[in-house]
């Protein structure tokens, strides 16, 4: 009698404690539901973003960009944005902005013209600003950077008249690199000649203005640099020609131009404004202008085929 007691009494205990078991087990569950829904990632879920989306999201942005997300309807695009290669995450909502008012426009498209400031117009009173001056042989001149009207480059150098048509100064190491490059051009047979090289602020006013006032602004602006506004001021760029065809319209057929081509950064210096890039760059293809940036930075554009502009806003500016 006595035993059966205990058994009843053991198996009610071992009840009793299954029931413990489960509901601490249940309990256990709901709380790490209730924490999980307080987490970025359940809430990214409900706006419609699944798992994977939602960890992308948390994984390559910041707090306030996830709770952005958060917070507004789903975006279709934007993974394939956020993985684009040269995606900034300080430019999001720019990007975000100028697809949803160009909804055709590629991504990848979006991101370059972003990153360079292409969303904006040409010299935006807004977004214009003095040029980072600590970035050295790397500054960057274009139509929101300028430099100004008393900049001067430092050791400014006449190049040689064997590979100049005239007096034509660059900062020195611009003219060790080119008179460096114009030898090995001319053991292939090549003759380089610099046509335009520094010019001073109000040099450059003068340019621009003769084409304002011959072709119009909007043909001034698309070959020429507003003055401030020029690499032509930073002692690093260089108008080159050859004998046989010493023109703008010309030096494109020439083999100097092939062999500029293929060497120029292997010398330290690149294409500025090349050909399908007038979107990037603000001017129409310039066969002929090349700047200069040192061996290692003018490989690293060539081999990544980004413009200048498209290459600092990526890799240098910040
Ligand atoms: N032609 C180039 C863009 C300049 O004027 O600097
Ligand atoms: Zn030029």
């Amino acid at each position: 009698m006595k035993k059966m007691k205990l058994k009843k009494k053991v198996k009610r205990l071992f009840i009793l404690c299954i029931i413990l078991i489960i509901g601490l087990v249940i309990g256990y569950n709901k709380y790490k539901e209730y924490q999980y829904k307080k987490t970025n990632e359940y809430k990214l879920t409900v706006v419609g973003y699944t798992l994977d989306e939602s960890k992308i999201i948390i994984d390559k942005l910041n707090n306030e960009n996830e709770n952005y997300f958060i917070n507004n309807t789903k975006i279709e695009y934007i993974i394939d944005l956020i993985n684009e290669k040269y995606f900034l995450e300080k430019n999001l909502h720019e990007y975000i902005d100028y697809k949803n008012n160009n909804k055709s426009k590629e991504l990848n498209e979006v991101v370059a013209l972003v990153n360079v400031g292409a969303n904006k117009d040409w010299y935006d009173v807004k977004k214009v600003k003095p040029t980072d001056l600590s970035k050295g042989d790397l500054i960057l001149v274009n139509k929101f950077n300028y430099l100004t009207k008393d900049y001067v480059p430092e050791e400014i150098t006449s190049i040689s008249l064997s590979y100049a048509y005239s007096d034509n100064k660059v900062s020195k190491r611009c003219n060790d690199a080119y008179i460096e490059m114009a030898k090995a051009a001319k053991e292939d047979g090549i003759k380089l000649m610099a046509n335009s090289t520094y010019r001073t602020y109000e040099r450059q006013e003068k340019v621009y203005k003769d084409y304002y006032y011959s072709k119009g602004i909007s043909y001034a602006d698309k070959y020429a640099a507003r003055a401030g506004y020029s690499e032509h001021q930073t002692g690093l760029a260089i108008d080159i020609f050859t004998p046989s065809h010493p023109t703008t319209s010309t030096f494109e057929n020439s083999d100097a131009f092939v062999w500029l081509t293929n060497n120029a950064h292997k010398f330290g210096f690149i294409l500025r404004y090349p050909k399908g890039k007038e979107h990037l760059t603000g001017y129409a293809y310039e066969s002929w202008h090349y700047r200069y940036l040192g061996k290692d930075i003018a490989t690293k554009v060539y081999e990544s085929g980004l413009t200048y502009d498209e290459y600092y806003a990526y890799y240098l500016e910040n």
